[in-house]
């Protein structure tokens, strides 16, 4: 193996001696580190995994470099919650380095089964000449959150007719049955979702290709995740490969979904609509859904993306994963709302009501790092109106609307450090409304912004000065009422 392979492969275990240690304390000296997300205590986080409730408790996994910010050997990191915004760090759930996940324990789901937690997920190995073999691997974990894997992998090869990139089963139940789909590139280099069936989450039978109209759409779909919602069936994954197309598709990959009548498990025929993305915003990647005890469908997504340096990669780490989110479906559209347990942060509030006239202001009260804000406008006349937030002398995140064109437009071109630049500096969507809501939930370094309820959603990376607290409102070329709220985290 070459140095930077081994360097990358390395496990825990294997850190010289002094590193973890530098570079946890690289990671505490970093401007960006966020206060109510759930990110990495050094090197990278990506994908959601194994997300459940399990004995009481929401139980969430990520994937998880402890050693740097490069993707290398990926552990499953837990974290658990009472209540879904407060989390607890439980330590790490599945370590690689066996036979079949030498070179990392992939993403993957849980379900429950004989009151235990079965965590399925992908083995990932490489050979002496690198040759990649993905194996679909179970760990099992029970009431004491002890974790063990079972010795064998329970899909030991790729089907003919796929490549190796066959990864991230995501399991359901249904009709005494067992389900899952997992991520595929045909041959061809075409992606694709393959379904599975088993008894009891040990002998899996290949059903075949979950059957789309979508036969040439990007070269991989990885993580999907199947589910039904209001009768409808819903398809997520985010596929590789897509060019943009106007306002969509501007991110490196995308994620998003289809919709239609339930999956038919005989012929595995999915009737569905056009796809949609899930998200509208620079940071949003191989999100995974859950169902909640009270029958809520639950999102959370990883809140950046593959391939692409961001500026935290000096300081030893990167990524977090998004607030959970709730789904629900309108007209085959997704309408994602923030969880509604998130109220659960809000410390001081403070209100106002303001009508703007071509200006930019500030009101008492409304500044900060870390906080949720809820901004109404209506009866505009102006041609754009929008909120700057983590502003300060030469910085500012803007978020407007711009009535003539009809979109909403997110502008991070002045944020502070810059991310990604050659995709692009804005992010915008059409939306067509009388009245714009705006609901934000901003960190240190990062901002989730819902429109209208959930009709869309950006989320987003951004690195500004930690003194750029300043939020200013503004309308342009003529007026709008603003009715604002913020809340402290
Ligand atoms: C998506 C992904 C998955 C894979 C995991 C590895 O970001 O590439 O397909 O299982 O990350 O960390």
């Amino acid at each position: 193996m070459n140095m930077s392979r081994m360097q990358k492969y390395r496990r825990i275990e294997q850190a010289a001696p002094g590193e973890l240690e530098r570079l946890r304390e690289q990671v505490s000296r970093c401007p960006w580190r966020q206060t109510f997300h759930i990110q990495p205590s050094t090197g990278l986080l990506n994908d959601p995994n194994g997300f459940a409730y399990y004995q009481g408790e929401y139980h969430l996994f990520y994937q998880w470099f402890p050693l740097g910010t490069e993707h290398g050997m990926k552990y499953w990191y837990h974290m658990k919650s009472a209540d879904l915004a407060h989390w607890q760090d439980v330590g790490i759930g599945i370590e690689p380095g066996g036979p079949y996940d030498s070179h990392g324990a992939y993403s993957g789901s849980a379900i429950e089964k004989d009151h235990k937690l079965y965590l399925m997920y992908t083995g990932n190995t490489r050979d002496a000449d690198w040759i990649r073999n993905p194996y679909q691997c179970i760990a099992v974990m029970d009431e004491h959150g002890r974790i063990v894997k079972e010795e064998k992998p329970v899909i030991s090869s790729v089907p003919e007719g796929y490549t190796e990139h066959f990864r991230d089963p995501k399991v359901w139940a249904e009709a005494g049955q067992y389900y899952c789909v997992i991520g595929a590139q045909r041959s061809n280099l075409t992606g694709c979702v393959l379904l599975y069936r088993s008894p009891d989450l040990k002998e899996w039978e290949l059903l075949g290709e979950m059957v789309t109209r979508l036969s040439h759409f990007g070269y991989m779909w990885e993580c999907p995740d199947y589910f039904e919602l209001a009768d409808q069936g819903v398809l997520i994954f985010s596929p590789q490969g897509i060019e943009p197309e106007g306002e969509h598709f501007r991110n490196i990959y995308q994620s998003g979904y289809l919709t239609g009548k339930p999956l038919n498990l005989d012929t595995r025929v999915f009737e569905h609509g056009e796809f949609q993305e899930l998200d509208r915003g620079f940071d949003f990647y191989a999100p995974q859904t859950m169902a909640a005890p009270d029958g809520r469908r639950l999102l959370v997504a990883w809140m950046g993306l593959p391939e692409i340096g961001y500026p935290t990669d000096g300081s030893g780490w990167a990524h977090c994963l998004t607030l959970p989110r709730e789904l629900s479906l309108r007209e085959g559209k997704l309408i994602q709302k923030p969880a509604r347990e998130l109220s659960k942060l809000r410390k001081e509030m403070t209100r106002a009501h303001h009508s703007l006239h071509d200006e930019t202001r500030r009101l008492d009260g409304f500044s900060g790092a870390s906080y949720e804000m809820i901004c109404e406008f209506s009866a505009y006349d102006a041609e754009q109106f929008g909120i700057e937030f983590r502003a300060g002398a030469h910085e500012k995140t803007v978020l407007k609307y711009d009535r003539l064109r009809k979109k909403v437009i997110l502008d991070r071109s002045l944020s502070g450090q810059t991310v990604g630049e050659e995709y692009g500096l804005t992010r915008e969507c059409t939306v067509d409304a009388p009245a714009l809501k705006f609901q934000l939930f901003v960190d240190t370094s990062s901002v989730e912004i819902f429109i209208n309820d959930g009709e869309e959603v950006f989320t987003s990376r951004i690195f500004p000065d930690k003194l750029s607290t300043e939020i200013r409102f503004f309308a342009s070329g003529g007026s709008a009422e603003l009715d604002a709220v913020v809340w402290k985290y």
